[in-house]
């Protein structure tokens, strides 16, 4: 599958995820766990993936070098809270303000990649080399989930 279609649908289910984990309260905290879990479970791969496959198309050249290094530093902080959220009790009064920074961290990262960051990368590798980003991106993402490593240790 082309790589930037998905990574949009990943990015869907990231949304529905979150979603449902922000109506939860420390009443329902039971439920947090398996949801939360699962977000790890996926969205540490994509975001490892996309670190390991996307972000040297913006490293790799001059002119784009600081942007990647601003789309790492925004994983860096999402896998820091990802991380924090599975490893705190689940009704912890800092949970669900802290899922809403995941969230809003999250809405901003993935907008900007899918309003600009996408498009832009398209144009700097070009046709065949989007084809061998979509291979590489699948494999790194499988490669990634068996692991099983803990976000902050990608
Ligand atoms: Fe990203
Ligand atoms: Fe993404």
């Amino acid at each position: 599958m082309d790589i930037f279609k998905r990574l949009k649908q990943e990015h869907q289910q990231f949304r529905e995820i979150l979603g449902r984990l922000l109506k939860t309260t420390s009443r329902t905290a039971d439920r947090r766990e398996e949801m939360i879990s699962q977000l790890y479970s996926e969205m540490g791969p994509h975001l490892l993936a996309e670190e390991e496959v996307l972000y040297p198309v913006f490293l790799d050249k001059k002119s784009e070098h600081e942007n990647g290094v601003t789309y790492e530093e925004e994983h860096r902080l999402a896998k820091q809270l990802l991380q924090e959220l599975s490893d705190m009790p689940k009704d912890d009064d800092n949970w669900k303000p802290r899922l809403r920074v995941l969230n809003t961290l999250f809405e901003y990262h993935a907008g900007m990649e899918e309003k600009q960051i996408f498009k832009r990368a398209k144009e700097i590798a070009g046709p065949d080399k989007v084809k061998q980003l979509s291979q590489r991106y699948e494999e790194a993402y499988e490669e990634a989930k068996q692991s099983q490593m803990a976000p902050m240790s990608m």
